[in-house]
């Protein structure tokens, strides 16, 4: 069956070290915890997509090792089409996580098997299409051209922040990203809602229709056709804000890919945010659909 979303993007293994404070430069510091945990941006938002009750196929590469067998099936365990993830040779991405006590992450990323990643036409067929910048962008800007001719939505989260080439500003219909990546994509300072505002307004001038930005404690801010709407964030005591951005966009694109309303998808995003936050971890803080239900 033709999936509703498809992400094409980054599996890695994260390497999670919980810290008191990150170290200075030259300093060595005692951690509070260690464990590992399936992480990459696309394999993230694959799950937030897919526990918001989405029929999601992954678009990925690994390595052929344990890491990479652990990745697939971790996906494969929440009911993703993990057919066009191949093991290729070298090792499977990995990312070390500090988390410290504020529930901040610092992230370095060493990309391995994300970087043989190619566009295969036959894996690209679904409504959405889901894209990151942890995989070559020269293949992101091939996916979203091939799904894009196939009628699909194209989704963007500029994450890590990068440029994007010319090309892939028209073939994007909806860009999500936080005040870092907004910052650096209208090249003005993002601090809070009005400021967001104004850079949704220029980067909807290259190309995407919609330009959502989030604001952690600040909330969500929305461009469209239909004007630009904040929404405040939920209060709530932030554990661990790994893949609190790719909750959203997977929760978001889930609403979105069963007919609700942009603004409801939103809000559907928050709330799976504000459980992600409340956890540690990338993957394993994910929600599921019936503990949003239950709030
Ligand atoms: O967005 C969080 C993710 O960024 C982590 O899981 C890590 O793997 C990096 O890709």
């Amino acid at each position: 069956m033709t999936p509703e979303i498809v992400v094409f993007g980054s599996l890695n293994m994260d390497l999670v070290v919980r810290v008191a404070r990150a170290p200075r430069g030259g300093e060595t510091l005692q951690g509070l915890s260690f464990f590992t945990n399936p992480g990459g941006k696309g394999a993230n938002q694959a799950v937030a997509c897919a526990r918001q009750g989405a029929r999601v196929a992954m678009v990925g590469c690994v390595g052929e090792d344990d890491f990479g067998r652990t990745l697939r099936n971790a996906l494969a365990a929440d009911g993703i089409d993990v057919a066009h993830v191949r093991a290729v040779e070298g090792s499977t991405g990995v990312a070390v996580v500090m988390v410290d006590a504020e529930g901040e992450n610092r992230i370095t990323i060493v990309p391995g098997a994300n970087d043989l990643l190619k566009a295969d036409p036959e894996a690209l067929a679904g409504h959405y299409l889901l894209l990151q910048c942890e995989v070559p962008m020269a293949e992101v800007v091939l996916a979203a051209r091939a799904m894009r001719a196939k009628g699909a939505t194209v989704v963007m989260n500029p994450a890590p922040v990068c440029q994007l080439p010319d090309e892939l500003w028209s073939l994007v219909d909806i860009i999500v990203m936080n005040e870092i990546e907004a910052s650096e994509l209208a090249s003005l300072t993002v601090t809070d809602p009005a400021s967001a505002a104004n850079a949704a307004s220029s980067i909807r001038r290259r190309g995407p229709s919609t330009a959502i930005v989030t604001l952690g404690s600040q909330g969500v801010l929305v461009a469209d056709d239909a004007g630009c709407r904040h929404f405040p964030a939920l209060e709530v005591r932030v554990v661990d804000t790994t893949a609190a951005g790719d909750t959203f966009i997977g929760a978001l694109c889930a609403a979105r890919a069963a007919g609700q309303s942009m603004d409801a998808a939103v809000l559907r995003g928050i709330q799976a945010a504000t459980i992600c936050v409340t956890r540690s971890g990338a993957q394993s803080s994910i929600p599921y659909l019936h503990e949003l239900d239950a709030r």
